[in-house]
């Protein structure tokens, strides 16, 4: 049979394509058949929203045309049959006019590298097209599936905000708190509160959107027809009817049927599934019906979950209450299920069908009683959803061509209640870790149990019932005999063994004890006062706040920072919030990044292979199945290799593993064909045999087999000994703290152009460090470094992992197209930049300390050991920072660090923003945590007393200069109004008993400068043209940080002309050599004098035109100098003078000055599930005299965010084995909207220049990062008040809070009658699910 024509429009363009594959996405199809590369791809699980598009499609049942997003990476091209797509392209551009939501996100400093901005453009304008004055909460839930890793999300709302009825910006004209502008009312003069200016946006007109294509409109009558689309692998048949889809199922029972693709695309791209025949039933009228019956409302399967999402709150919003009890459970659950975009397509079929163990909907579904009718070819049976309907691992009770016609939801009766809770390590987007319905049934009048159910999912491999345990309470009564009970009876039932998938045993199991004491009490609160107390237990009014539901509150936020002196130039941008340059083309997806480039005729696709176990040697590499993919083109391998396959920092990593693989995810060898698509396949054909040799894992491994690179590091001042001896008091223990994945939302990236001329190459790479890149590929070719040419336009995000990792792409890219001639392009999937790339060092320290009873430390002792991984790489570098940071911000006279970097068989780690700074401040500030405890005394107080002060010398013999850190502190209690909100915390802890408040400030000091002493230098190249335009080029690359900004601001003021005059157009190491990465927080610095150093010399020359035409223009005096044949291009080059620190000979200055702040933040953990709730976070942060206020407040903000992440949400978890098992958004969870602090205060020190650096400003990318540690220890306070309520007598005052703080380690550590009744035994050969490295 011929296939059909997919008709559909983009961007009010129709597209007819005659050959479309079931297989291709809508991501796939406009980047590269129609050239919209506006749509970015971040992780292709629907788990970012880089790649949001609006769809619009006329509704047949509805009688109208809606418009939602989704996620371009998930949706077959196939799903699109008369649909209109809308991307970012078709809203605006800064070509015509950009959209409003383009520009406001722009002006209020809401894109720094760019790549999640047009996923959250996108998400923003469907939203103003269905409801073009949302409130802040309308705002906010549209976000729930997009994700930013630079900005820290704040400035995305504030922009956004302005388009909201409620908490908008009302440019200071209204009475509301949180506008910008009534901020100011308070403050001094100098400083200022506004970041943007809301009156200068161009207002929201919704008359001026595209309409939808009338072709499609008049389509929305004519009978539907029967399609077939057929691919190379997939035939997709998009029925109309449901006759012709029974008999399709009946025809193709192993057919899948695919509504929103979300689990299907999923096992497809990630798991390699292949599903030759799928049914789409998306327009069959009965799958899409919602019929309001006698006892429920029924849902068609096909209904999406945001159609049932609504319905159910209209029918809330009407029905009495006690009918709606399991609808409020459905919808509870809604609220933390998924984001928008996945939520506006998924199925509630889709949902129930995939019998996922962790569904959120199929536990609720089973509490509540409802009824599935299932149909096929001539039967039809209805059914009720019970713990028969999961017979197995992802089985239902379904036949091969039966399909879920519709879920009945029942409405609740009177005296029945229904709770639904969910517990995830992130709030936003999340799957579960526990989750599930609970529903009970009393005697009319009484509160005796006539029905009871509990069903959980995330226990077992497949939803369940807690039959046994419900069955005992019948006609029981709900009192505290009930409770205790249920959860012995839960605790036994719902048992996990040790090595469970998922891991987690005793946490999971606590929850669901939690879970229902929470519903006990729920239910008590519901039934209020009543009923007689002997039968019914009675409400404690301290457990009341157990039972509210988590609520995000209203955000509000202020930045303050010092105004430009009067009188400066307006031309003078110094100072000043200007927008990030760029950010105007971010908004509207015209920023082109590597993997936008344009395709060339000839190009190829490289996928890399890699090994799958941790240590083995390589025995065999069998491409004969790879060879028959088609497009197949070459294998290549160490064996192709002209020049050396030996590269690394220190030359101990080979570009593809030879004979050995000493890590799963090692580089073995890569396969090029003609598409993506087809190297994914290819590369899965290839098949390696290995020999296993035993690996070492962890840090612990590491120092039990006595494996590390290179000596141990050492450093220390003082009498150690004497100092103990001194001591009132010594504590030791040890704090571990666990890696961090760079997450940068675009991938690894790297295209290779061979020039067919005496070996030269032009490299197109997505890299901190052009120069590494150059010379290992230079090295691997064989060829001099002046062959290649490596060339950054922008990054999307860095943060360290792009400094020497981006290589192993680059290298094996650039071995591809040597070996073809052809130019080779490679972007790495999510999943496997995740397992290849290696991150931050998880890091163990032992730390002993001495101090007297006040509180002064006098000896400190800490081993320090990070899981370096498989080579070198920066590891002594991170070693070093972290050494030189493990006193944070206080004078220890007697001081030791020792430091091993553990050789293991994990993915080399690497640079992280902050590069060892945050571990060796995170171990500081928990041992002075637990000397305050120890001693009783206030931590703030300890801190403060141990506090250097201006003009003390380090422990590494620095004298610090301009110390401003007891300013920072001083100002930061103040405007925190710490010690009133210290005892409004003491009130609440006492009031609640199972939830508790932290408060905690935390200061730091990070040291700016690279430890390797030539790497601070930097190079600048300007070209000033004839018609007065500027052309600058320096070594740093713009990664979001707003670095070219910065340095068009220092241009614009060393030569005195507007900043619109100059232009940077890339990085490259054609115009500026040699160049250090763009590293260390020190860019701005050193490339900022060599820029100014390159002015001067400009400056110099023009001297004489200026001289002899003083009233004359730059066009003037630039145009004579050409005339008089004088060169207008010069380089600057500058040197950071004097630093270097020697870890032999313990001399010399390792830092050239250091970068201060201190953050106050309040926390709320609920006690009984570990979920945290960041209350409110006050930064003062010392930047010198800031060059732009906008990108530095954007730095702290963002930096102070990624910190978050990392002490309290991102947990990588590996196999036993070795095995990174968490790689992508679906398992590892960087911060989103909902965990930023609900007030967010930064305020940058006034009258603080800084005479080290140009413009008297200082670094700032990597300090910030840190004060998240005042998040971590005001939960550990949150813990320790509940420990103080809950614990029995022999409950330790100090106790072990490893870092990350995730919902699993608080709620473990609120150790209670719950989690007592939860220990699981772990036998000595137990294999757990994953394990600590
Ligand atoms: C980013 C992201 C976040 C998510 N978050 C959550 C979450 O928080 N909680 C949660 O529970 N799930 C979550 N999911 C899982 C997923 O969204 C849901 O399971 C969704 O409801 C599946 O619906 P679908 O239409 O996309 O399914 P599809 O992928 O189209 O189909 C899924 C399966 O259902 C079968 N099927 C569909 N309809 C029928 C029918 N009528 N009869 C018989 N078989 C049928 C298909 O054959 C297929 O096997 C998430 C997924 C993603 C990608
Ligand atoms: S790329 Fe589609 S959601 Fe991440
Ligand atoms: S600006 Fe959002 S990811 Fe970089």
């Amino acid at each position: 049979m011929a296939a059909d024509e997919l008709v559909f429009f983009v961007n009010g363009k129709k597209v007819v394509e005659k050959n479309a594959d079931p297989e291709t996405t809508l991501l796939a199809y406009l980047r590269r058949k129609l050239g919209l590369s506006g749509t970015k791809l971040g992780c292709g699980e629907g788990g970012c929203g880089a790649c949001t598009v609006m769809l619009s499609k006329y509704d047949r049942l509805q009688n109208k045309i809606i418009h939602f997003s989704a996620n371009a990476c998930l949706a077959p091209i196939c799903s699109l049959h008369h649909v209109a797509v809308t991307t970012v392209e078709g809203i605006g551009s800064t070509k015509s006019r950009l959209h409003p939501v383009q520009e406001r996100i722009a002006k209020s400093h809401g894109s720094q590298c760019g790549f999640c901005t047009p996923g959250m453009v996108m998400s923003m304008y469907t939203l103003l097209r269905n409801q073009p004055e949302p409130t802040v909460e309308e705002i906010e839930n549209s976000f729930q599936g997009n994700l930013c890793r630079c900005t820290g999300y704040r400035p995305i709302l504030q922009g956004f905000r302005t388009f909201a009825r409620d908490g908008g910006c009302c440019g200071g004209n209204a009475d509301n708190q949180n506008c910008c502008m009534n901020q100011k009312k308070d403050d001094t003069v100098t400083q200022s509160p506004c970041l943007f200016n809301p009156e200068e946006f161009m207002p929201l007109d919704p008359t001026q959107e595209p309409i939808f294509p009338p072709e499609l409109l008049r389509l929305k009558d004519t009978p539907r027809k029967q399609l077939r689309f057929e691919g190379e692998r997939v035939t997709w048949i998009q029925a109309s009817t449901l006759k012709e889809l029974l008999d399709l199922k009946a025809q193709h029972p192993e057919a899948k049927l695919v509504v929103g693709n979300t689990e299907i695309g999923i096992e497809m791209k990630f798991k390699n599934m292949l599903f030759p025949v799928i049914v789409s039933p998306a327009w069959i009228p009965e799958l899409n019906l919602v019929e309001h019956g006698p006892e429920g409302i029924s849902f068609g399967a096909a209904c999406t979950l945001d159609s049932v999402e609504k319905t159910l709150k209209d029918a809330v919003a009407k029905l009495p209450a006690h009918q709606t009890e399991v609808f409020r459970g459905v919808l509870e659950q809604m609220r933390w299920f998924a984001g928008k975009q996945v939520k506006s397509v998924a199925s509630i079929g889709g949902n129930i069908i995939t019998a996922s163990p962790i569904s959120d909907l199929n536990p609720v579904f089973m509490a509540s009683g409802a009824k599935l009718t299932i149909v096929s070819r001539g039967t039809r049976r209805t059914v009720p959803m019970d713990h028969t309907f999961f017979p197995g691992y992802r089985k239902t009770l379904l036949g091969p061509e039966e399909i879920l016609l519709s879920i009945e939801i029942p409405y609740s009766r009177e005296g029945e209640f229904f709770s639904a809770f969910k517990q995830a390590s992130r709030r936003d987007d999340d799957i579960a870790k526990v989750t599930c319905g609970m529903r009970v049934l009393f005697q009319p009048g009484t509160t005796q149990v006539k029905e009871l159910a509990l069903c959980f999912g995330g226990m077992a491999d497949r939803t369940i019932s807690a039959f046994k345990t419900t069955r005992k309470q019948l006609s029981n009564f709900w009192n505290e005999k009930l409770l205790h009970e249920v959860c012995a009876g839960l605790a036994e039932e719902l048992y996990l063994p040790p090595d469970a998938p998922g891991g987690m045993v005793d946490f999971r199991r606590t929850l669901t004890l939690s879970f229902f004491f929470k519903f006990y009490l729920t239910v008590l609160h519901k039934l209020g006062k009543e009923h007689p107390e002997d039968k019914c237990g009675k409400l404690d009014p301290t457990f009341a706040s157990a039972t509210f539901l988590f609520q995000k509150d209203p955000p509000a936020n202020v930045q303050l920072f010092q105004e430009v002196p009067k009188g400066q130039s307006e031309e003078d941008t110094v100072g000043r919030p200007l927008p990030h340059l760029a950010s105007a083309m971010q908004a509207s997806g015209e920023a082109v990044y590597c993997d936008d480039i344009p395709r060339y005729e000839n190009e190829l696709s490289l996928r890399l292979v890699t090994s799958t176990l941790a240590h083995a040697k390589i025995k065999s590499i069998d491409i004969s199945e790879a060879q028959k993919v088609p497009g197949f083109v070459c294998f290549v391998s160490a064996d192709d290799i002209p020049g050396s396959n030996t590269t690394g920092l220190g030359d101990d990593e080979t570009i593809f593993a030879k004979d050995k693989v000493t890590c799963v995810g090692h580089i073995i060898g890569a396969v090029v064909t003609d598409t993506p698509e087809h190297a994914q396949r290819a590369a899965q054909g290839v098949k390696i045999t290995y020999e296993e040799l035993p690996a070492i894992i962890s840090i612990e491994d590491a120092i039990k087999n006595n494996s590390f690179w290179g000596p141990e590091l050492r450093i220390e001042k003082g009498d150690l000994k004497k100092g103990f001896s001194e001591a009132d008091n010594i504590v030791s223990g040890e704090l571990y703290i666990g890696g961090q994945d760079h997450f940068y939302l675009e991938t690894q990236c790297t295209i290779a152009v061979p020039k067919g001329e005496a070996g030269e190459m032009e490299l197109f790479v997505s890299t901190q460090n052009t120069n590494k890149t150059q010379s290992f590929v230079a090295n691997m070719l064989g060829v001099p470094a002046n062959r290649i040419v490596v060339r950054v336009k922008r990054m999307g995000g860095g943060f360290g992992g792009k400094e020497t990792r981006s290589t192993l792409v680059s290298t094996a890219v650039a071995l591809a197209a040597y070996k073809t001639g052809c130019p080779v392009r490679c972007m790495l999937d999510r999943d496997e930049d995740m397992l290849i790339t290696g991150g931050r060092h998880p890091f163990l320290g032992r730390y002993k300390v001495g101090f007297m009873k006040t509180g002064r430390i006098v000896a400190l002792e800490v081993e320090h050991y990070s899981n370096a991984g498989n080579s070198l790489d920066l590891s002594k570098g991170v070693m070093e920072r972290a050494l030189l940071h493990m006193d944070n911000c206080y004078r220890i006279p007697n001081i030791r660090g020792t430091g091993r970097l553990c050789k293991t068989n994990l993915s080399s780690n690497t640079a992280f923003r902050g590069f060892g700074g945050p571990q060796g401040m995170l171990i500081a500030e928990h041992w002075m945590s637990e000397v305050a405890v120890t001693c009783g005394l206030p931590a703030e107080e300890v801190r403060r007393k141990n506090m250097y002060k201006e003009g003390d010398l380090t422990y590494f013999d620095q004298k610090l200069e301009g110390f401003t850190v007891p300013r920072c502190w001083d100002e930061c209690l103040a405007s925190s109004q710490y010690h009133a909100r210290k005892n409004e915390v003491d009130k609440f802890n006492k009031e609640n008993c199972w939830k508790k408040r932290g408060l905690c400030i935390i200061p730091t000091k990070f040291g700016i400068s690279f430890l390797t002493p030539f790497l601070n230098q930097a190079g600048a190249l300007i070209h000033v043209y004839t018609d007065g335009s500027v052309l600058l080029t320096h070594g740093g690359t713009e990664m979001g940080q707003g670095l070219h900004t910065k340095m068009v601001q220092v241009a614009g003021k060393a030569l005195k002309i507007p900043t619109s005059k100059i232009y940077i157009s890339e990085t490259s190491t054609s115009t500026v050599p040699n160049t250090s990465p763009t590293a260390a927080s020190v860019s701005t610095d050193i490339n900022g004098q060599a820029v100014y150093e390159a002015c001067q010399t400009i400056l110099k020359r023009l001297e004489p035109f200026k001289r002899k035409n003083p009233s004359g223009s730059w066009e003037d005096w630039v145009t004579a100098a050409y005339q008089d044949a004088v060169s207008l291009s010069a380089t600057g080059f500058y040197k950071t003078p004097n630093v270097g620190y020697s870890f032999e000979t313990h001399s010399g200055k390792p830092f050239h000055y250091f970068t201060y702040g201190v953050a106050c933040s309040e926390v709320e953990i609920d006690c009984l599930t570990g979920d945290h709730k960041n209350l409110r976070t006050d930064i003062v942060m010392d930047v010198g005299s800031s060059l732009n206020p906008a990108i530095d407040i954007g730095q702290v903000e963002g930096a102070f965010v990624q910190g978050l992440g990392l002490f309290t949400l991102e947990e990588l978890h590996y196999s036993p084995e070795g095995n990174l098992l968490t790689r992508g958004p679906s398992t590892y969870k960087i911060p989103a909207f909902g965990n930023i602090p609900t007030e967010f205060r930064v305020s940058l020190l006034r009258d603080s220049p800084n005479k080290k650096a140009i413009y008297a400003s200082k670094a700032v990318g990597e300090p910030p990062l840190f004060l998240a540690a005042s998040i971590f220890f005001a939960i550990k306070d949150a813990i320790r008040a509940a420990r103080a309520q809950h614990a029995d007598n022999n409950t330790k005052a100090l106790f072990q809070l490893d870092s990350p703080a995730t919902p699993e380690k608080i709620r473990n550590a609120c150790v209670d009658k719950f989690t007592t009744l939860s220990v699981t035994d772990v036998p000595g050969n137990c294999k757990p699910w994953s394990r600590r490295v």
